[in-house]
């Protein structure tokens, strides 16, 4: 049975492993810790049989005008069960009066967010990779 939470009590680096699949330089789990605490909104997805957390997406805003929403990973041996769209639906709830909310996906994931009344837009990034 999988559980939404948006605390991080209980939560330690030890159950965050999987996550950043494909990543060149993924965060170690005690990183993945640290910006989960330093987001403003967060939602886990946590297996209770299993004791570890599945999915996460967080979001960064100003608290009026715009939402930026970095991250949302669902474990791959979780993916197509729904976790993913749940933890959307709950951090869009969570920035329901935030009229702006953002994000950067590749484009194969494009059609997976438009379910959610998004849009495509142009962005413009710098990554660590860049050097
Ligand atoms: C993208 C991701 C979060 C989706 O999570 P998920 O738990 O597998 O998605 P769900 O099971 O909730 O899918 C909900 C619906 O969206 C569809 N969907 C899922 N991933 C999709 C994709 N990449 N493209 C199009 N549709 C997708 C599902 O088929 C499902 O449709 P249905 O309701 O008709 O069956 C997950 O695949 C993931 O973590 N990918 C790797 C990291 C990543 O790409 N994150 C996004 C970075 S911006």
């Amino acid at each position: 049975m999988i559980e939404y939470t948006d605390s991080l009590a209980g939560i330690e680096p030890h159950h965050l492993h999987g996550f950043f699949v494909g990543w060149w330089q993924p965060p170690t789990p005690d990183k993945h810790l640290r910006l989960l605490r330093g987001s403003d909104h967060v939602v886990l997805a946590i297996d209770a049989e299993a004791g570890r957390v599945v999915g996460f997406v967080t979001a960064l805003t100003d608290g009026v005008q715009s939402a930026f929403i970095p991250l949302l990973e669902v474990l791959p041996d979780y993916q197509r069960r729904g976790i993913g769209q749940e933890l959307m639906r709950l951090m869009l709830d969570r920035l329901d009066t935030t009229p702006n909310v953002d994000l950067m996906c590749d484009p194969d994931v494009v059609p997976f967010y438009e379910r959610f009344g998004m849009i495509p837009a142009t962005g413009m990034v710098r990554r660590g990779w860049m050097g």
